[in-house]
């Protein structure tokens, strides 16, 4: 099963895009999770990505794609994947049509996490991260065992500099201009849902499964 989780910053993606990928057996491939990676072991494609991240911009498609395609190569993508940040702009998903039309594939489903802007600016507010598994947590509706400390693997917790609130207004702003069109698109192509993320999260996962089943 190929999916792509669609919705502003905040959404939620992250978080759904992680249970479907347990759920089904399937990798989670979070482009933003990728160039922290990175960004984390100083390399250059790290620091490349930093420039664009730090501002709220996206990071260039050319860097974007070939990234991402790179990483659709590795074996555990055959039999499916779950795309969580890519495509977010149309000539990246017309990249990744393109690619998956030449083996004779293509997208199953194009899940939209519909939130309101107000709600997304409270979230980053309370996002905490850890760099090291990439979990996440919120400080009210999904805190850690332990404040600061990563459920799963026991690093610190941090703020992504990208959650302060002056550059989170910037990528919601990159969001409208840039990647809501793909809403549209996916909804040509037959293969969009779209789902409540307001909804406490068990709930979005249920009808996320309703779905997909
Ligand atoms: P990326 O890491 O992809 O950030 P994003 O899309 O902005 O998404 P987020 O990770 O911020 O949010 P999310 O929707 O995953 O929400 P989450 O589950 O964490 O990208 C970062 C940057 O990298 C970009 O700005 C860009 O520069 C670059 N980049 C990445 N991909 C790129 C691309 N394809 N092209 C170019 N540049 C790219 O949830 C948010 C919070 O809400 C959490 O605290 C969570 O616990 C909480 N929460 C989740 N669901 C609920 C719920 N139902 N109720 C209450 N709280 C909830």
């Amino acid at each position: 099963m190929k999916i792509i989780m669609l919705g502003p910053p905040g959404a939620g993606k992250g978080t759904q895009a992680k249970r479907i990928a347990g759920f089904y057996g399937i990798p989670h491939i979070s482009t933003g999770d990728i160039f922290r990676a990175n960004l984390k072991g100083g390399t250059p494609l790290g620091m490349e990505a930093k420039k664009y991240m730090d501002q709220g911009l996206l990071v260039p498609d050319d860097v974007t794609v070939a990234m991402l395609l790179k990483r659709l190569e590795e074996p555990d993508c055959a039999k499916g994947f779950v795309l969580d940040g890519f495509p977010r702009t149309i000539p990246q998903a017309e990249s990744l049509k393109e690619a998956l039309a030449a083996s004779g594939k293509h997208i199953d489903f194009a899940i939209n996490v519909d939130v309101p802007d107000e709600v997304i600016i409270d979230r980053m507010g309370g996002r905490r991260a850890c760099v090291s598994c990439g979990s996440t947590y919120h400080i009210a509706y999904s805190p850690p065992k332990t404040e600061g400390r990563c459920d799963v693997c026991g690093e610190a917790l941090i703020q992504r500099d990208d959650d302060k609130p002056e550059t989170v207004g910037k990528r919601l702003d990159v969001y409208h201009e840039q990647t809501h069109p793909l809403i549209e698109y996916y909804e040509k192509d037959d293969v969009l849902d779209n789902v409540d993320g307001t909804r406490p999260m068990d709930e979005v996962f249920d009808h996320i499964i309703e779905l997909l089943s």
